[in-house]
């Protein structure tokens, strides 16, 4: 890089590294400064913003998102976006429901392979056939699935508000698919029966309460905060089970001196970097098609406008209503 730009570069991007420096060593901030910077040019260009996953590393989280937050609150600000163009940093689904509640507008994936071991472990055959054989039982689909799934299904919820959705129904049994340890987790909430599906978030499905235990044992006084879509033996042992957005805003709210992210690794990053105070206790697990998210992708996207998430108008129209009957409740 020419010696004069790349001073200028560092110079524009100085404050951006005032956020993330205690997570990026000041050897590697050029390369993304350099991106970092064309990012921005091209969004003003594009007239684009970025929806960014809390399970985005930090150079993506503090450094070019526009909007970040857990799947409930990318939804909900995907309604109200003012742009011509949704860049989604996060999986495929949740790209499909901001197209879905933007169907006019422009919205990019930087990977297509972006996916979910949840998203993929349900079809909407299956879900047919769940209908078939519980007749009348409600189906509630948790958004991470596909587009063609959300068709499916009367009521989508997120681990933010899947408990008030089931309660919402006002019925003793529903289908909540397709993350069995969700639905597990919300049947021990509400004592509505839940009928389930073998879905697993493989994030998620690797900790265990011999774990939690242990690091109780080696970090004395350590408050545990897991998701739920951990296996109930974890939400068990944790002393608060929420969403990513009810993670952070807990650490916020109580301070814990000394706390562990029973989830994704990059949400310990972008959470630390809000709290120098606090401890965060790091086991934690990376999600592979979180981490196929990266700054050249970004820039890659906005510079070609790849890749463009389309959806089938007749499937778009159902999974639009289970999406908005949920942002309704
Ligand atoms: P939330 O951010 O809605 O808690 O979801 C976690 C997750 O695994 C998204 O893929
Ligand atoms: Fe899917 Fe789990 Fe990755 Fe979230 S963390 S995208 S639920 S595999």
């Amino acid at each position: 890089m020419h010696a004069t730009r790349s001073s200028d570069i560092l110079a524009r991007t100085a404050p951006l590294y005032e956020r993330v420096k205690n997570v990026i060593p000041p050897v590697e901030w050029p390369v993304f400064a350099d991106d970092i910077d064309a990012i921005q040019a091209l969004k003003r260009a594009r007239n684009a913003v970025i929806l960014a996953h809390n399970y985005q590393t930090p150079e993506i989280f503090h450094c070019v998102a526009d909007i970040v937050g857990d799947s409930l609150a990318l939804a909900r600000q995907a309604t109200k976006v003012d742009a011509d163009v949704i860049v989604l940093a996060g999986v495929h689904f949740m790209a499909e429901t901001a197209k879905l509640l933007n169907p006019d507008k422009t919205v990019l994936i930087p990977d297509l392979e972006a996916g979910c071991s949840l998203a993929s472990s349900i079809t909407p055959a299956d879900v047919r056939l769940l209908r078939e054989r519980y007749p009348g039982v409600p189906v509630v689909t948790y958004v991470n699935t596909s587009a063609a799934v959300k068709a499916e299904s009367d009521i989508c919820c997120t681990s933010s508000n899947a408990r008030k959705i089931v309660e919402s129904l006002g019925v003793d049994k529903v289908i909540l698919l397709p993350d069995e340890y969700l639905a597990q987790n919300v049947a021990a909430d509400t004592g509505v029966k839940i009928i389930a599906w073998s879905g697993h978030c493989e994030v998620h499905e690797r900790f265990n309460a011999a774990e939690i235990r242990s690091l109780r044992e080696q970090h004395a006084g350590v408050v545990v905060l897991a998701h739920p879509e951990c296996p109930p033996e974890v939400v068990a042992e944790a002393d608060f089970a929420g969403s990513t957005a009810a993670m952070v805003d807990y650490v916020a709210a109580k301070k814990p001196a000394r706390v562990v992210l029973v989830t994704e690794c990059s949400m310990s990053d972008n959470v630390a970097i809000q709290h120098p105070d606090l401890e965060f206790v790091r086991p934690c697990n990376l999600c592979p098609h979180m981490k196929r998210i990266t700054l050249p992708k970004i820039r890659q996207a906005l510079a070609t406008m790849v890749y463009e998430v389309t959806i089938e108008p007749a499937v778009a129209h159902r999974a639009r209503q289970a999406v908005e009957r949920m942002l309704a409740i």
